[in-house]
């Protein structure tokens, strides 16, 4: 016994523990190189190729044989890489590739791994944080947008259309027809594009704080051909649009802002009375105790931490975090002015609560 209330010392466990963080350390490492395997197509040639050399692979994908095969070291002992020691060659098999190819999208999950390694290089201005508060800016995050777009095209371009929509009853008709969709905080605004293209009767507006994010949306709908999208580099705590559009959007873009309270309000005063608001936003419990069964607990917090938390922090503002919860999101929205809020989940989808809002209605 070491101190009066404690647990006598169970070696046992703490012996498993140590097992453990072994783990951890084999995954965390494992996670960088997946990430590496993605961003150099690694996986994409090695699914089209017999078992092969580590000189063959390196050709294959036009890369330096000498990373290759360390890379593959990592990737055989990490057991996602099959190797033949006879022949010396290197296989990915089927039933692996169909999570960590770009073909396998919506389910590479090899795009995902890559916020292990973004997270990380700014680490020593997190810990700086941690001794002097405040946050790390946007701008710090190295390929923010890049990646964001990455991950926005598995988790909302394709299932936008035949999933998504589908949770707003009558709206896909309404789309149709002709109606003002707003979308708020909508980074490169791949997701108005997508319904610019399937909706040519309506019309889509896209707001932003990022202009590098707008600017590549700009390209996008340029590249598109599309006529019925705007979208606009603008701090969506200040917009003003009042009663204008039938349908306003927000992905994975509310938790992270300075003041969500505010746009939050914003939101609901931009669309007309009879309005929807359709907030995709982070799964999970305002209260941790809650979230200990979470499939990606532990990944949602260290995000939030390390980034969604941060960015608002960075901007003085109320650092809600990714895990704020739809104890706390259904209470702000009330709060906003919507009387009649609806929680819908996805089949498939563990990270995304889907929030079906409709204004207060005042008699
Ligand atoms: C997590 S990203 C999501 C982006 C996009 N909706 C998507 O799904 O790819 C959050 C976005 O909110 C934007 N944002 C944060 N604060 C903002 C503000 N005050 N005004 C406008 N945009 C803001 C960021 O620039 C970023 O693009």
């Amino acid at each position: 016994m070491s101190g009066n209330n404690k647990k006598p010392f169970n070696e046992n466990r703490s012996e498993q523990f140590a097992v453990k963080i072994l783990a951890v350390l084999n995954n965390g490492a494992l996670s960088l190189m997946i990430s590496v395997g993605h961003r150099t197509g690694l996986f994409d040639t090695m699914s089209g190729l017999p078992p092969s050399t580590s000189h063959e692979i390196a050709e294959a994908a036009g890369l330096n044989e000498r990373y290759v095969r360390e890379w593959l070291g990592a990737m055989t002992t990490g057991e996602i890489v099959e190797h033949d020691h006879e022949n010396n060659t290197f296989s990915i098999p089927d039933e692996y590739s169909v999570w960590l190819t770009r073909a396998a999208a919506p389910n590479n999950m090899a795009v995902t791994s890559q916020w292990i390694s973004l997270l990380g290089s700014v680490e020593s201005k997190i810990v700086e944080c941690f001794h002097k508060g405040g946050g790390v800016p946007y701008e710090a995050y190295e390929r923010f947008h890049e990646v964001m777009s990455e991950e926005s095209h598995q988790t909302v371009i394709v299932p936008l259309i035949d999933d998504l929509l589908p949770l707003v009853p009558g709206i896909r008709e309404k789309l149709e027809t002709g109606i003002e969709v707003l979308d708020v905080g909508c980074g490169s605004g791949y997701a108005m594009a997508e319904m610019a293209k399937e909706f040519p009767n309506s019309h889509f507006t896209g707001y932003d704080l990022s202009p590098e994010a707008i600017e590549r949306g700009k390209e996008r709908a340029k590249e598109l051909g599309l006529k019925n999208i705007n979208l606009e580099a603008k701090n969506v705590a200040e917009f003003n649009d009042e009663k204008k559009f039938d349908l306003v959007m927000t992905f994975d873009a509310i938790h992270d802002q300075a003041d969500p309270a505010c746009v939050l309000s914003n939101i609901e005063r931009a669309l007309k009375d009879d309005g929807v608001y359709f907030m995709q936003d982070i799964a999970g419990s305002s209260h941790v105790h809650n979230n200990m069964d979470h499939p990606v607990g532990t990944l949602l917090y260290t995000t939030s931490c390390m980034h969604c938390m941060s960015v608002s922090l960075a901007q003085e503002g109320k650092g809600l975090g990714a895990m704020w919860g739809k104890e706390i999101a259904s209470e702000m929205l009330r709060e906003a002015g919507f009387g009649e809020i609806e929680i819908k989940e996805l089949p498939h989808d563990p990270i995304n609560y889907y929030y079906i809002s409709r204004k207060y209605q005042r008699a």
